[in-house]
């Protein structure tokens, strides 16, 4: 079983392929930038992996995959927080944790709140079509990301669009040497931009900010390392800018293609946290991490698979399961208990899940309130042929209808 992102029929409708491979052969074996892997598609599985401690994301201590190269966007990868294994991953994620706590969140809503209410200011002001990818979901996280590490706000237009090169090297998909050469270069120049934001803000900020807490860790001395601080820090702008962005992308082409749902939420706003969770798990932004098996193996439904295998964590396929959801292939908005697995499960469950909570909420809060009338110019969006980050590329819309 292969999983080709160049294969029209698989371009065309992902789910489709997750469906069948999940009906047909749950646990299969599958080839991911040339390595073999377990490919698990079932949410029990893919759930069962995830929480299970022993599965870990480092093949062997401290060795991180060939193909990410030996350069920046190398040590970008080592020392990310989603690729670091206990005991190292427990000890800065007990570092990061307070960034991302109910006091640190509930001091953003106020900010992410205008950001997010100018942003659907901009797009009402186009009258006929505007595409909602470049307008609103790169220009609003972007911003948000920028607030939140304190960089410029005016640099949000600009900092951010070289991000998906480095996001090649998270990605399951292959990756040529051109783009590896590229994913060095960003790494290089977010450690610099990032570095400069820490040198600026050195002794200005609290410890109940998300830089302000980690520049305490460092300034202790023993705890994190300079090193460690830029990594962690461009972790941070690097997951909450793309993830948010497809996010909202695709929840407003969940609701505007199926418009009685964006109809309903138009009539009870108070559904938006509902309907954030319920396109999470309908459309999820990040459709494939990794995992390897742990040093006794594993036995998954008859298979055995050996100490050290690849797995390969299927979330958006595993959020469209039957054994787990009634009727997955319909996006609904009175789902009762959406327990997706968008933000992953276990210990690298995804930190900035609070803040992205905010996000969605005010957004379909307000879009419905500012924009009762738009509507999709366009069905079945063209996506990036990335394999663990199909980003829908533009998604024309008329804010006031036809
Ligand atoms: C809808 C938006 C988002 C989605 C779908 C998402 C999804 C994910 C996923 C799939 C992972 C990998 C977890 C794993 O390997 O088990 C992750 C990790 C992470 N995310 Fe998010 N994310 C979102 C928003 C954010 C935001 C706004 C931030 C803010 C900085 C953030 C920060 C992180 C961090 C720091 C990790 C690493 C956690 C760890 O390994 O311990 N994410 N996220």
């Amino acid at each position: 079983m292969t999983l080709d992102t160049a294969d029209p029929a698989f371009r065309a409708d992902r789910f489709r392929t997750y469906r069948e491979i999940r009906e047909s052969s749950p646990v299969t074996r599958t080839l991911v930038n040339g390595q073999p892997s377990w490919l698990l598609t079932r949410y029990r599985d893919v759930e069962r992996i995830l929480k299970d401690p022993t599965c870990v994301v480092e093949p062997v201590p401290g060795q991180i995959p060939p193909h990410v190269g030996d350069g920046p966007a190398a040590h970008f990868y080592r020392l990310s927080l989603p690729n670091m294994s206990p005991p190292h991953h427990t000890r800065l994620r007990k570092l990061a944790g307070p960034a991302f706590a109910p006091r640190a969140i509930a001091s953003m809503q106020g900010w992410v709140e205008e950001i997010i209410a100018e942003g659907i200011d901009r797009l009402a002001d186009f009258d006929s079509e505007v595409d909602f990818v470049s307008e609103f979901a790169t220009r609003v996280p972007a911003q948000i990301a920028c607030r939140l590490l304190h960089a410029p706000i005016e640099d949000a237009d600009t900092v951010l669009e070289r991000m998906p090169a480095l996001n090649a090297v998270l990605s399951q998909s292959d990756i040529t040497a051109d783009q590896l050469a590229d994913a060095d270069e960003v790494a290089q120049f977010y450690f610099d931009y990032i570095g400069a934001i820490i040198d600026r803000n050195r002794g200005r900020l609290g410890e109940d900010d998300p830089v302000g807490a980690l520049l305490a860790a460092e300034e202790a001395g023993d705890k994190l390392s300079r090193e460690e601080l830029v990594v962690t820090l461009v972790g941070f702008f690097v997951a909450s800018y793309h993830t948010t962005m497809v996010a909202m992308t695709n929840t407003v082409n969940a609701l505007l293609t199926d418009r009685a749902q964006y109809v309903a939420l138009t009539q009870d706003p108070s559904l938006a946290g509902t309907a954030w969770e319920e396109s999470l798990r309908f459309d999820a932004p990040v459709h494939f991490i990794w995992r390897y098996a742990p040093p006794g193996g594993l036995e998954i439904d008859g298979h055995h698979i050996d100490a050290g295998s690849h797995l390969l964590l299927g979330l958006a396929a595993a959020n469209r399961d039957p054994e787990k959801f009634d009727n997955p292939e319909v996006f609904d908005l009175t789902r009762a208990r959406i327990r997706h697995l968008a933000f992953t499960a276990g210990g690298h469950y995804c930190l900035g899940a609070p803040l992205s909570r905010i996000e969605g909420e005010i957004l379909l809060r307000r879009l419905p309130e500012k924009l009762p009338n738009i509507e999709l110019r366009e069905k079945n969006p063209t996506r990036m042929p990335d394999l663990s980050f199909p980003a829908i590329t533009q998604l024309m819309v008329s804010p006031h209808g036809h």
